[in-house]
């Protein structure tokens, strides 16, 4: 039989380079273009054939965030991964030379919109020790005992992988050596290895592939986008009114997230879509998964200094370069939250007394399974700031760090694999190019975050509010040049606004 995968590939490479070429930066309005209220949905009663549950969804992109030639681009996708899909059973594998894997993968088409992705200095020989604090990874270590740490990936067994592949289940063991971490042991379907067996290898390619696989789909997609992000940006739009100081605060953070949330949906989740064809899951488990890391939400991860405090790695002497950096930007932006609430609040007793605050606050806390209280409240100012700063932080810098970020690390799949496989082969050629693909698209340029926002504002208290955290970033971006670059690192230069698609 004649492949049709040469066809399929150059059709659907053709697609990711038109997709790109002809995505725009989305210019935010100031709100009042679409006052009805957006309620919250399960995601299954919104889009039939995806049976998650537990996440809720808006009922409706507003029409001032709508791009109806996007949104039936996006239809037209969802049909065809049906019927022409960019994947044919027994494409070959990809060539174990990546760097040649890549050269053929990424085309000068795509080269002409797009950078190729550098391979991370930490990739030349990797070190699970290391990744653990600089990498987009770095979210997962916990303190076990003294000088006793863990990745704890082993719920990931429980989901049943495609024919042929290992499970996700891992656990890391870590010793510490000073500033440093060693890793001493993985356990996972492959045995426990220890540095030296022949397998530590293999078992240390799996345990980034468990790393990078929950990173795409449960901190980027379900942790960001759709169980925190959705709730903000949804209260932000139905609780507070138009003219609101909160409301034009938060506005340029959540603005098109009901739409990049829509197309994002489609495109991942529908049934052939990326998600299921580029990770281990089979599509029941996927949807579990979802359903699962929903249900079991915690709040604290979208707070960078709670979340480090929550897992016992602060304080013990240990280097964390990645958490420095998201750190720094956590206090920008909480810093400007705080700034604009006291420009508006002369006091803790008039912010708390402000109803559409509270309402706000209520609409979200109710939206987010278990919560947001573990972030803060509006009772008071200081609380409101850091509730608010680790929103805006969320959807900016942890969307960058845990999805755009990756395209320099998710293309070197002999270093980390995206799918392992029993009998030790290399992933086909078809789901590497979707992987390159995927992870291209999230490359678009779109709404940078340093950009004067102050026309959102309602007075010059906003506006000075608006131009002071402008010149931090500015300021960060300044420091942060000065010190060495690495592919880790997160640049205010790099952020969104907000994660529309
Ligand atoms: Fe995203």
């Amino acid at each position: 039989m004649v492949s049709t995968w040469p066809a399929r590939r150059r059709f659907w490479d053709r697609i990711a380079v038109v997709k790109y070429a002809q995505a725009k930066v989305v210019e935010i309005p100031a709100p009042g273009g679409d006052e009805a209220p957006v309620r919250a949905v399960p995601l299954a009663e919104r889009f039939p054939g995806i049976d998650i549950h537990r996440v809720l969804v808006a009922d409706r992109i507003p029409t001032d965030e709508a791009d109806p030639r996007a949104q039936n681009f996006y239809r037209a996708l969802a049909r065809l991964f049906r019927v022409f899909g960019p994947h044919e059973p027994d494409v070959p594998p990809v060539p174990t030379n990546r760097d040649s894997a890549l050269e053929h993968a990424y085309t000068p088409a795509h080269r002409e919109l797009f950078p190729a992705p550098e391979l991370p200095a930490e990739y030349e020989d990797p070190d699970l020790g290391v990744l653990a604090v600089a990498s987009p990874y770095d979210g997962y270590l916990v303190a076990t005992g003294e000088g006793t740490f863990e990745w704890d990936l082993r719920s990931l067994a429980e989901y049943e992988v495609h024919p042929g592949l290992v499970r996700l289940g891992v656990r890391v063991e870590f010793a510490q050596d000073g500033p440093r971490l060693r890793a001493t042991a993985i356990e996972s379907d492959l045995g426990r290895q220890v540095p030296g067996d022949a397998g530590w290898e293999r078992a240390v390619g799996l345990a980034l592939c468990a790393a990078t696989t929950h990173t795409s789909l449960v901190r980027h997609y379900n942790w960001v986008h759709l169980v925190p992000g959705a709730a903000f940006a949804i209260a932000t739009r139905s609780a507070l009114p138009t003219d609101h100081p909160v409301k034009r605060l938060l506005w340029p953070h959540i603005f098109r997230t009901q739409f990049s949330n829509w197309v994002t949906t489609v495109g991942q989740l529908s049934v052939g879509g990326d998600f299921e064809s580029i990770f281990s899951f089979t599509r029941p488990a996927l949807l579990r998964l979802y359903d699962d890391t929903a249900g079991a939400f915690d709040a604290t991860v979208v707070d960078p200094l709670r979340d480090a405090e929550k897992r016992g790695i602060l304080g013990v002497g240990l280097d964390l370069p990645v958490l420095a950096n998201s750190l720094a930007h956590h206090e920008v932006m909480c810093a400007h939250a705080e700034r604009y609430l006291r420009a508006y609040y002369p006091d803790d007793g008039a912010l708390a007394a402000d109803e559409d605050v509270r309402r706000w606050y209520e609409s979200l806390d109710g939206l987010v399974p278990n919560g947001v209280g573990v972030l803060g409240d509006v009772s008071g100012i200081e609380s409101a700031a850091r509730l608010m700063g680790s929103l805006i932080h969320l959807v900016s810098y942890q969307h960058e760090a845990r999805g755009t970020l990756l395209w320099n690390y998710q293309m070197w799949t002999d270093v980390q694999p995206i799918r392992v496989y029993e009998n030790g082969q290399d992933e086909p050629a078809d789901v590497y190019q979707r992987l390159v693909n995927a992870n291209f698209g999230l490359n678009i340029r779109r709404t940078p975050m340093m950009r004067d926002y102050s026309y959102l504002a309602l007075d010059q208290r906003g506006r000075a509010a608006f131009r002071s955290y402008l010149a931090d970033l500015l300021a960060l971006q300044t420091r942060l040049e000065a010190e060495p670059r690495a592919l880790w690192k997160v640049y205010p230069e790099m952020l969104e606004a907000n994660m529309n698609g």
